[in-house]
């Protein structure tokens, strides 16, 4: 019986995303929890999610469920805000391993951070139609004036590298100019691959507004749950070599290119699976 709660213990966290943006709340869960073992999925054949429906996103969430329980994941973060939005609350109902998004967190986070009451949410169209974060954020703060921006192209400037790139700065500040003029003192960074150009936001939207990264509120919350559900793993079980896996749906060389600029360590392989078998 011991050895059994061990093993689960020293299993490794799941964390999906539609492509690499997810690597941003990853890197975030290595720097907080660095004993952690993570089985990392990027949906890189059916990037970008935030332009689909809420039953396709449902769909695709499922499935990549389905094949992190494969790798025998001890719980799964969702490190994707459309998915987190449109999926979370339907794939909870049938799961048995705790399970958690990154908006709550972001809401959080931007309620702790603003002082004027004005909070910007930028996001996929998806995660802005949904009105989540207004929704969580005035649960804890009603008198909060919250604005969405649909920023959908900076998902594929991002998935295509060009982070620092004069079209992304025109394109970035083009969508910010909105929530400037409405005198937000906080933004969120509402989808995973923003931090990925967080210098060029923070340029633009200038030095007084504050800008949330859900990724480090995220890490907290799930060694939280994980302490919860007496989860965290012994210190030195998980191998270096096999303590952070990879997979992808399509891409798998230009994934591990990304992905080892991202994190703290070099990615050596990315494998590619058939999520459709899932
Ligand atoms: N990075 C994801 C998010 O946080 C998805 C972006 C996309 O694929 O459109 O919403």
């Amino acid at each position: 019986m011991t050895e059994k709660i061990e093993s689960i213990r020293n299993a490794p966290i799941g964390v999906f995303d539609s492509g690499v943006g997810g690597l941003t709340v990853a890197r975030e869960i290595i720097r907080q929890m660095p004993d952690e073992g993570i089985i990392y999925f990027g949906d890189t054949a059916r990037v970008p999610y935030g332009n689909k429906s809420k039953d396709t996103i449902t769909r695709y969430s499922r499935q990549i469920i389905r094949f992190l329980k494969t790798r025998q994941v001890k719980a799964i973060v969702i490190a994707c805000n459309t998915a987190s939005a449109y999926a979370l609350e339907e794939v909870k109902k049938d799961l048995d391993i705790p399970i958690l998004g990154v908006i709550r967190a972001g809401a959080v986070s931007a309620v702790k951070a603003t002082q004027n009451g004005k909070v910007g949410i930028i996001g996929t169209e998806g995660t802005i139609r949904s009105g989540i974060y207004e929704t969580v954020i005035k649960e804890m703060m009603p008198s909060a004036r919250v604005s969405g921006k649909a920023c959908p192209l900076l998902v594929p400037l991002v998935e295509e590298g060009l982070l620092h790139d004069s079209v992304t700065d025109e394109i970035a500040s083009r969508y910010l100019s909105e929530l400037k003029a409405k005198y937000v003192d906080t933004l969120v960074l509402g989808c995973t691959h923003y931090p990925l150009l967080r210098s060029t936001i923070k340029r633009l939207m200038g030095e007084d507004v504050t800008l949330i990264n859900p990724a480090y509120e995220t890490a907290i919350e799930l060694k939280a749950l994980l302490e919860k559900e007496d989860l965290i793993c012994c210190p030195g079980v998980c191998q270096p070599q096999e303590k952070y896996q990879f997979y992808v749906s399509d891409l798998a060389e230009k994934f591990t290119n990304f992905a080892s600029s991202i994190l703290p360590q070099q990615v050596k392989e990315t494998k590619k699976i058939d999520i459709e078998n899932y």
